[in-house]
């Protein structure tokens, strides 16, 4: 799908739904919080996250007294969203209105967090260009989380089709500069009852390998 095209997708999602009614909907983002006190980050930790969308990531990390926080997203609406719930702490927060796969990063950061948003990216190009976003946006030594739905999870998610990982081949759509750490499955409950597998993926990034001869 065209950058256009996603943009209008979920535009069109934000503004015709509220928070609750949308599938991914967590009222806490445990599984994320628990993943990113496990790497030993501190509020001095930069953290972006990817398709942070209206998530409530933000609000915890905040309220945990992270000092540089980033949310990423296509949709202003989202964004807004967001904005609007954490009121005056939105001001120490930085936002970025930006579809990833065409992003330039500006800094590079200590974490990278995507839920439900890189399993989106259905093609060969979109998701090389994910990767080498990941790869100059995040620190050496620094940790992508990531959690999109597992083998047996959701074959669609908001009408657009995914692709479903498991800790391997998602390791090895990120590349050799990626080192698996840790991996765990999660049910999530929507907010209709039903439940979706989601496999979250720790990498650590190390140093971009040598080139073979
Ligand atoms: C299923 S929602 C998940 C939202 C949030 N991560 C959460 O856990 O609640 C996917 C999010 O990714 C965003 N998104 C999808 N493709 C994107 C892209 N290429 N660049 C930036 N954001 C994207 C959407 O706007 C949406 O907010």
């Amino acid at each position: 799908m065209q950058s256009e095209g996603r943009k209008a997708h979920w535009e069109g999602i934000y503004t015709s739904k509220s928070e609750n009614e949308v599938s991914w909907f967590q009222e806490n983002p445990a599984p994320s919080l628990e993943l990113i006190a496990q790497i030993g980050a501190t509020p001095a930790s930069a953290i972006i996250d990817i398709g942070g969308g209206a998530s409530r990531l933000v609000d915890n990390l905040v309220e945990q007294g992270f000092e540089d926080v980033t949310v990423l997203d296509l949709s202003e609406t989202a964004l807004e969203a967001a904005k609007a719930r954490l009121r005056d702490d939105a001001g120490h927060v930085h936002w970025i209105l930006a579809d990833v796969t065409v992003w330039e990063p500006l800094k590079a950061y200590d974490i990278w967090h995507d839920r439900a948003a890189f399993h989106f990216l259905t093609g060969d190009h979109d998701r090389a260009a994910y990767v080498a976003r990941l790869e100059r946006a995040l620190k050496v030594g620094g940790y992508a989380i990531i959690a999109t739905f597992a083998l047996d999870g959701p074959e669609q998610c908001s009408g657009l089709p995914v692709v479903r990982y498991d800790p391997e081949s998602l390791g090895q759509t990120l590349g050799r500069s990626f080192r698996l750490v840790d991996t765990r499955r999660h049910a999530h409950a929507t907010p209709w009852g039903t439940e979706q597998s989601f496999q979250f993926s720790v990498f650590c990034h190390g140093p971009s390998p040598a080139p073979t001869r």
